[in-house]
């Protein structure tokens, strides 16, 4: 293929900072983006089989509302955090991104009415399930269906986007041009590998699950005992499932041997053995963290080189700096989303821990937490306001 036709599909405007810190995010945000996709696709599918068995079950009619609720906070966090990595990819990346979207346009409308249907009967199953009623696994099932889809669809337009050099052929097929964004390209061994990993993903949480309730005295220590023991089973049969696959995709494209896959398949070891022992989950969560960087990293590694060598190089994109963007664009995401975040899991940690009702304007370090995060907020309004308006009026007096 020849390169300047991807050049030429580059952003004229260039990119507003060097390349390498886009690449750095959209590997750190994916890892976030796939960790919450992995969660709720492991903790729905397992609330399938609690949802099956009714509320006979002692343990499952506990476990299951839980899984529920697990499932149901993470879809809104996947979607919150898939926009990351689209936006990075889209700016470093553009050529691939925008030609998947135009090749595979039918795909992407149909991909936000799937999220869109399909989240909406997650809620109707999460309200089927508190009445009781007996349509809720299908319910349930359906809604888990359409998710697992509109993954299948994510898939779709990851594979186009690596396939420049058929883009060509997918446009025009036999020299005749094809309109109907019904392109669709599934890598089977990778897709398998991507899902498969909602497994160990449930099984560790879990784990971290029963830990974390075991310090309360309202749950009794033979279903902290079951949870626990299910976790470790699903963690240690998900991980041998993964690592196959894994191993099998990384032979398929010849990246078995390279360093970032060895250091991954090391990580799935360790992962292995700290699951199947459960001395400490937090600690083996904090591997899987590190797991799922290894994994993000090598996805780009594909990308990065596969665009080397039709002679792409991200890191040669036209940089016309942009200090002001950045500074916003860095102090939103740290100052405000840091201090966000930190309220919203130290509200979260404290409520779970506690027995009864937590009230937080009692509780010191919630209360500054809250405050701050407020003030932080009102301060970021005015300035993006007062900032954009200046930039307007600028511009057009
Ligand atoms: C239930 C909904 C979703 C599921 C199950 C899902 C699943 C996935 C999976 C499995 C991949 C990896 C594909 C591969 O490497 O082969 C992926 C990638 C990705 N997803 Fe999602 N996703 C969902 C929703 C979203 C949403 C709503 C967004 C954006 C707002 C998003 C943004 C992304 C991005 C940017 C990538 C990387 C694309 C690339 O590098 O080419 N995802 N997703």
């Amino acid at each position: 293929m020849d390169a300047s036709v991807l050049l030429a599909l580059r952003d004229p405007a260039g990119v507003p900072f060097y390349p390498i810190i886009f690449q750095i995010l959209y590997v750190l945000t994916w890892a976030l983006h796939i960790a919450f996709v992995l969660l709720s696709l492991g903790s729905l599918g397992l609330s399938l089989y609690g949802s099956a068995k009714g509320s006979s079950d002692k343990y499952w009619s506990i476990l299951t509302p839980h899984l529920i609720q697990t499932g149901k906070i993470s879809v809104s966090i996947l979607i919150v955090l898939g926009v990351a990595p689209l936006l990075f990819t889209q700016v470093i990346y553009d050529p691939n991104w925008y030609v998947t979207n135009t090749l595979s346009g039918m795909w992407v409308f149909i991909f936000i009415y799937s999220l869109i249907v399909g989240y909406s009967m997650y809620y109707w199953y999460y309200y089927a399930n508190k009445a009781q009623k007996s349509s809720s696994t299908f319910i349930g099932f359906i809604s888990f269906a359409i998710l697992v889809f509109a993954g299948i669809l994510m898939h779709n337009f990851t594979v186009t986007s690596l396939m420049p050099t058929e883009w060509m052929n997918m446009y025009a097929p036999n020299g005749v041009v094809d309109t109907s964004g019904w392109t669709f390209n599934v890598d089977t061994i990778r897709l398998a590998f991507m899902v498969s990993l909602s497994i160990p993903v449930v099984g560790i949480f879990l784990q971290n699950y029963s830990r974390f309730l075991s310090t309360r005295k309202d749950f009794e220590a033979s279903f902290i005992e079951y949870s626990a023991k299910l976790g470790t089973t699903l963690a240690v049969s998900g991980l041998l499932i993964s690592a196959v696959l894994f191993v099998a995709w990384m032979f398929q494209i010849n990246y078995l041997f390279h360093p970032v896959s060895l250091a991954t398949i090391v990580g799935v070891v360790l992962l292995l053995a700290m699951a199947k022992t459960n001395r400490n989950s937090y600690y083996t969560t904090l591997v899987l963290v590190i797991v799922a960087l290894l994994i993000s990293t090598i996805r780009e590694l594909i990308r990065f080189d596969l665009m080397i060598d039709l002679g792409y190089n991200i890191y040669d994109y036209p940089v016309n700096l942009e200090i002001p963007t950045i500074v916003m664009f860095l102090s939103t995401f740290l100052i405000m989303g840091f201090v966000g975040v930190a309220y919203l899991l130290t509200m979260a940690w404290k409520v779970g821990k506690n027995e009864g009702v937590f009230d937080g304007s009692k509780d010191a370090l919630v209360s500054k937490l809250g405050q701050s995060t407020l003030y932080i907020m009102i301060a970021w309004m005015a300035i993006y306001f007062a900032w954009g308006i200046g930039i307007l009026f600028n511009n057009i007096l």
